[in-house]
C-alpha cells in the first residue's frame, strides 16, 4: 500500500504582485492587495525525487507530477482520469501549409470534456483536505461541468452560476452530477458577481477562476506534460484559446518551476493568447502596451470560454505575454466556427470553437511571419465539440 502522505514539498502562498506571504494550511483568495496568490514549493527537495528520469516510471496522469502538486493527503486526492493527454502531430493542415513541426493538445480526452477537470481536480481536492464543503463558481460552462463532477466524487455540495444562454449540456450534466444551478441573464462577469454576493451571504466558498490558488496548480500540469512530450526541449510557440487564462500563467509558472528544479533552460516558448473580436480585452491591452485590460463592453461570442470581458490575472496574463516575445490576437466568430470544422475534417479532432480560435490564430500569425514554417508550435484544444452541439449544428 503506497505510503498515506503524497511527497509534496509545497511551503507556502505567495503573492505575485505585493509578495506577501501566507501559511499553506489557511483558506485564502485574493491577496489582500487584491492581486491572485499562487503556491511555493522547496524545489530543491523537489529535485531530488521528481526527475525527468524517475518520471518514466511513474503513472497517475496529472498526480504524478507529486512533489510540485499541492495537496498533502493522498486520500484527498479527488481523481477521475485526468490529464496525461495526447500530443497529436497535425496531419493536414501543418503539411498543407508547408509546416512540419504542428501538433495539437488534445484536452477534450479529460474528465468531463475539458481541460477544466485538472484545475477543478485540484482546487476540489485541496477545498477537501482543507474541511472546506461548499463550494460556488461562475462559469461560461465547461467549469461548472467539471466543478460538479469533482464535488460530486469528493461529497461536497456545490453551486453553479451560469449565463442563461449556456449550451443546454452543460446545464444537463450538472444536474445530473447534483449541484445546485442558478442562471443568469448576462456574462461570467454577471455570475461573478452573483457568486460573490452568495458567497458573503451563505458562506459558499467561491472557487472562481485565480480567486483560490490551486485551479492554477492542476491547469500548470499541461506545462509539465508538454515537457516530457517533447523531451525537455520546449515548442518555439504556445497558442491557447485564453478567458480566465488559468492555463497559460499555469504553464508559465510550470516552466519557471522546471527551469529552477533543472529540467529545462532558459528558453520559453512564444505564448499566445487568443480571444474572439467580439470580446478581446486581452489583444487590445497587449497592442497599447498595457499592463492591465480594461474591461470590454458588451462581450459576444460563441466561444462561450473566451466570454470573460474581464479577468481578475490580467496583468499575469499580460506579463508572460510580454515575457516571453508572444503575441495577442482576436479571431472573429465566424472564422472561428469555420475551423473548428476545419480541425473535425483534416485532423479528425472535434473541438469546442475554442480550439478553432486557436487554429484560426496559427494560420494568422503564419501568414503575418509571426510563426515561421519551420516553428515547433503547440495548438491547444481545450474542449470537446460534443458539449457545444446545440451551436456546431446551426452552422451545418
Ligand atoms: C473550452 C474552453 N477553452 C478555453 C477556455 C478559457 O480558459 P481560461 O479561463 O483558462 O483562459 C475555457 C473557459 O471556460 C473553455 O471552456
Ligand atoms: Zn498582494
Amino acid at each position: 500500500m503506497s505510503h498515506p502522505n503524497t511527497s509534496t514539498t509545497v511551503t507556502d502562498i505567495y503573492c505575485p504582485r505585493c509578495h506577501k506571504r501566507y501559511e499553506i494550511d489557511t483558506i485564502q483568495s485574493l491577496c489582500g492587495c487584491g492581486s491572485p496568490l499562487l503556491i511555493d514549493y522547496d524545489y530543491q527537495k523537489a529535485a531530488s525525487t521528481m526527475t525527468p528520469a524517475s518520471l518514466l516510471g511513474r503513472s497517475g496522469r496529472m498526480w504524478r507530477y507529486e512533489e510540485v502538486l499541492p495537496v498533502k493527503l493522498r486520500k484527498n486526492m479527488v481523481s477521475l482520469g485526468e490529464g496525461g493527454t495526447a500530443l497529436i502531430p497535425s496531419k493536414g493542415i501543418g503539411p498543407e501549409l508547408s509546416c512540419a513541426n504542428i501538433f495539437f493538445k488534445d484536452e477534450t480526452t479529460n474528465p468531463t470534456g475539458s481541460f477544466k477537470a485538472r484545475g477543478l481536480g485540484m482546487a476540489v481536492s485541496r477545498a477537501k483536505e482543507l474541511g472546506l464543503n461548499r463550494l460556488i463558481i461562475p462559469t461560461a460552462g465547461n467549469a461548472g461541468s467539471a466543478l460538479a463532477a469533482y464535488s460530486a466524487r469528493a461529497g461536497i455540495e456545490c453551486k453553479i452560476i451560469m449565463p442563461r444562454d449556456v449550451p443546454k449540456p452543460f446545464l444537463v450534466d450538472a444536474v445530473y452530477h447534483g449541484a445546485q444551478i442558478e442562471q443568469v441573464d448576462g456574462t461570467i462577469k454577471d455570475c461573478g458577481a452573483r457568486a460573490a454576493q452568495l458567497s458573503a451571504e451563505e458562506g459558499w466558498f467561491s472557487i472562481a477562476t485565480l480567486k483560490e490558488p490551486y485551479r492554477i496548480e492542476g491547469k500548470k500540469t499541461m506545462g509539465y506534460e508538454l515537457a516530457e512530450q517533447f523531451n525537455y526541449i520546449l515548442p518555439d510557440v504556445i497558442i491557447y484559446p485564453t478567458g480566465g487564462g488559468t492555463g497559460l500563467i499555469g504553464m508559465w509558472k510550470a516552466f519557471d518551476e522546471m527551469e529552477r528544479m533543472g529540467f529545462i533552460d532558459s528558453k520559453r516558448p512564444k505564448m499566445v493568447a487568443v480571444q474572439s473580436t467580439g470580446c478581446a480585452p486581452i489583444p487590445r491591452a497587449f497592442e497599447r502596451g498595457d499592463k492591465v485590460a480594461d474591461e470590454w463592453q458588451n462581450p459576444v461570442t460563441l466561444a462561450a470560454g473566451l466570454r470573460v470581458p474581464g479577468a481578475v490575472g490580467d496583468f499575469l496574463i499580460l506579463e508572460a505575454l510580454y515575457n516571453s516575445n508572444g503575441i495577442a490576437l482576436a479571431i472573429d466568430d465566424a472564422q472561428i466556427m469555420h475551423e473548428t470544422r476545419v480541425l473535425a475534417t483534416k485532423e479528425g479532432i472535434f473541438s469546442s470553437p475554442e480550439g478553432g480560435a486557436s487554429l484560426a490564430a496559427f494560420r494568422k500569425l503564419l501568414e503575418t511571419g509571426f510563426i515561421k514554417n519551420s516553428d515547433k508550435v503547440v495548438i491547444f484544444i481545450t474542449g470537446t465539440g460534443y458539449k457545444y452541439l446545440d451551436i456546431l449544428e446551426d452552422e451545418i
